[in-house]
């Protein structure tokens, strides 16, 4: 009796030990199928194509196509050899503008890879200014992002004459028209609202019935924008749409104010529209799930 008894024990805790180990292995081959599924999608590039409708856009604008691009965040895990890939798709892209709404290069916090990777704290800015040699579009404006901005001046101002040099307008709190015969429409752009920000610079020249878009790293700048502004489009991005997009839970990390209402995509405002770009590349973990990189494609009509 004593020893079919003992043998009962033995086969049960033999079982328990079993399914424990299963359940142990099978956490691990999910987490790492997780991390290879994000890591595989990281580079999934997508292209949304959208028409905005305004009924004051000026009649020589109906039709206008602007590109976007964001968050590019060069680095040691976003390569030039994928940047590049992301050049063609926009060169091919029909568009009378592009914009770049800042993070192209990835800051300070770079360094969490230095520690096992030597080579993680290249010249990114060369990096940039290499991929976007080969870009072909017309007129080019970009806004600074707070990577753009993280590692002090020196980084900062040789970006800006870089993106110059090569023909890309970087609006640092100021604004400029685009114009179609007698008819004009305005872009604004700040720089990064952790760090030089001003918006009412940006708008100061812009006058009140100019059909106005702003482009702005962090869509932040929304909440700066009431009615009475008058900003018909916001071009932001920052907020990489999650990156690793899991439902009611990863807006709780975007360090923005209102991560519910602006995680990505298009916000329909009291007044005109806010688009949050999910970025180009990745920060921190190279990986992205549920919010591929994206490029872009607006059309705006008159209607
Ligand atoms: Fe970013």
């Amino acid at each position: 009796m004593e020893t079919r008894s003992a043998r009962k024990i033995s086969s049960a805790r033999g079982g328990n030990w079993t399914r424990r180990r299963f359940l142990k292995y099978a956490f691990r081959l999910s987490v790492l199928s997780f991390i290879g599924f994000g890591f595989a999608g990281r580079n999934d590039l997508t292209t949304e194509h959208l028409t905005l409708r305004f009924p004051n856009l000026p009649k020589a604008f109906d039709g206008f196509r602007i590109v976007q691009i964001s968050d590019l965040h060069a680095s040691f895990w976003v390569t030039e050899t994928y940047l590049n890939q992301v050049v063609d798709r926009v060169n091919a892209l029909p568009k009378d503008l592009l914009v770049i709404t800042g993070d192209l290069i990835t800051g300070s916090v770079n360094d969490f890879w230095k520690r096992w990777f030597p080579s993680a704290g290249g010249d990114h800015v060369a990096a940039i200014s290499a991929v976007f040699q080969r870009l072909h579009a017309g007129p080019k404006l970009a806004v600074l992002g707070n990577h753009d901005q993280w590692d002090g001046k020196k980084t900062e101002l040789r970006l800006v004459s870089e993106l110059e040099r090569l023909g890309i307008d970087v609006l640092r709190n100021r604004s400029v028209k685009l114009s179609r015969g007698e008819e004009t429409i305005a872009f604004a752009g700040t720089d990064d609202i952790w760090f030089t920000y001003d918006i009412d610079r940006a708008l100061r020249e812009v006058p009140r019935e100019a059909f106005t878009v702003v482009l702005s790293h962090s869509p932040d700048v929304r909440e700066d924008l009431g009615p009475e502004k008058r900003v018909e489009l916001v071009l932001c991005g920052h907020t990489h749409g999650g990156q690793v997009a899991v439902p009611y839970l990863s807006h709780h990390f975007i360090p923005i104010k209102n991560p519910a209402r602006y995680l990505a995509g298009l916000v329909r405002e009291p007044y005109g529209y806010t688009y949050v770009n999910r970025g180009i590349g990745t920060l921190v973990f190279p990986f992205r799930i549920g919010a591929p990189p994206e490029i872009t494609s607006i059309r705006m009509r008159r209607a």
